[in-house]
């Protein structure tokens, strides 16, 4: 893989019409020690997050011992690059087949569900492989309340007295049990990890069965940009976050049994940027060779506001507009499809147009492993980065509301 300095680098040297990832490997792995020095539990990185090799391989590398998995995909993905690695099939919804493989070919012996079919599920195949449940531990998701940019508990989680029903279930029939929520993708709200944890301790008094962990999943935020128009909603660093989710988990009793997390987005965000090409400017809005089928329907449907920096191409001579005004530009993607507008506009300056390059920051997460082969397009050009994105030059995305037109 080439390697640059900066993305602006490599743009000026490759010239690129195709969208490129600029992979950052030191950022993952600091990234990644940073969470796991800070939890106290076992991280589980989300592979659904980004599944790319060359991911697991750096975590892996950077200490990273557990996988959140999903799919046979997943459980292949890991298999192959971190061959000792424990999984957690932490999907609540399996397809029986799927459970069959986790249990036989891929010897997980951690999952977690929802409802009482999926437990007849997992005990048939146990049953059927002549396993002993009381080798496996079931994770009871429970549903939780909170803001995040993706409420996961519309579609997962038992409620509380119905949780309560499932863990004592599993712990007849003679399987470990534990509890486990995901509060919603990049929260909005750090309070949330505390009113899961509180539903937790209600549903572990009712329960009254042993507890053999407690998973409290994913949702850490990642940084983005932030619209000037809009009211910043002010969000503690992971730091924080981590700080008080320590406090709150011996607050409500849980510090003496093992703990998982399942960090994704705040793991690998920083660890990408992308480069993309203005294929035309159109007024205010601006078409690009990325979308929401490819890179960006994160953004897309989190509403999330992406760091953008702009690498104007010197090739360009005569330009309007002035460079230190920044304003924003609605932005569509590659595809025919009329839907393909993000739904946050890029911060840039009024100089930018067509052939110029947009460096798109902390986009690790939810990109790459989302993107389709809609319309023939499908990103899958990588280089080597070296300065994190927030150490480069300013990044449009983040700039101050002095510097903004309306
Ligand atoms: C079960 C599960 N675990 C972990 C994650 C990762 O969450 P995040 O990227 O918010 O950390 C997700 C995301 O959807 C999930 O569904």
């Amino acid at each position: 893989m080439q390697r640059f300095e900066t993305a602006k680098d490599a743009a000026l040297a490759l010239r690129p019409d195709v969208p490129v990832y600029c992979f950052r490997p030191e950022v993952l792995k600091a990234d990644a020690r940073q969470f796991m020095e800070a939890f106290p539990g076992e991280t589980a990185y989300a592979v659904k997050t980004n599944g790319e090799p060359l991911v697991l391989e750096t975590l892996s590398r950077a200490g990273v011992k557990t996988f959140d998995v999903a799919s046979p995909g997943e459980f292949e993905a890991v298999r192959a690059v971190a061959p000792d690695a424990e999984m957690l099939y932490m999907h609540p919804i399996k397809a029986q087949s799927d459970i069959r493989l986790a249990l036989e070919r891929y010897g997980i012996r951690v999952l977690a569900l929802d409802h009482e079919d999926e437990i007849a599920k997992i005990l048939r195949i146990v049953r059927a492989l002549d396993l002993d449940p009381g080798g496996i531990t079931l994770f009871i998701r429970l549903q939780t309340k909170g803001h995040a940019a993706y409420e996961l508990s519309k579609k997962f989680g038992a409620a509380p007295a119905h949780a309560v029903e499932l863990l004592q279930r599993c712990h007849r029939i003679g399987f470990k049990v534990g509890l486990c929520f995901h509060v919603g993708s990049q929260i909005e709200d750090p309070e949330t990890y505390e009113r899961a944890l509180a539903s937790a301790d209600w549903v572990r008094n009712r329960a009254d069965v042993p507890l053999a962990g407690l998973d409290v999943g994913g949702g850490f935020p990642a940084e983005y940009g932030h619209d000037p128009r809009r009211r910043k909603r002010e969000m503690p660093g992971l730091g924080e976050i981590m700080t008080r989710l320590r406090a709150d988990i011996a607050e409500w009793g849980f510090s003496d049994m093992p703990l998982v997390a399942e960090p994704g987005r705040v793991v690998v965000a920083r660890a990408f940027s992308l480069i993309v090409r203005v294929l035309l400017r159109k007024g205010r809005r601006l078409y690009i060779n990325d979308g929401i089928w490819a890179s960006l329907s994160d953004s897309w449907t989190g509403k999330i506001t992406l760091p953008a920096r702009f690498i104007p191409d010197p090739a360009r001579t005569a330009r309007t507009g002035n460079a230190e005004t920044i304003s924003a530009f609605r932005v569509c993607g590659a595809t025919c499809d009329s839907v393909d507008i993000l739904s946050r506009p890029f911060w840039l300056p009024e100089t930018v147009d067509t052939g110029d390059w947009i460096e798109i920051g902390h986009i690790g997460a939810y990109s790459l492993s989302l993107r389709t082969r809609f319309n023939g397009f499908y990103p899958d050009t990588f280089v080597e980065v070296t300065t994190p994105f927030d150490a480069g030059e300013r990044a449009e995305g983040f700039a101050s509301l002095e510097t903004m037109a309306d």
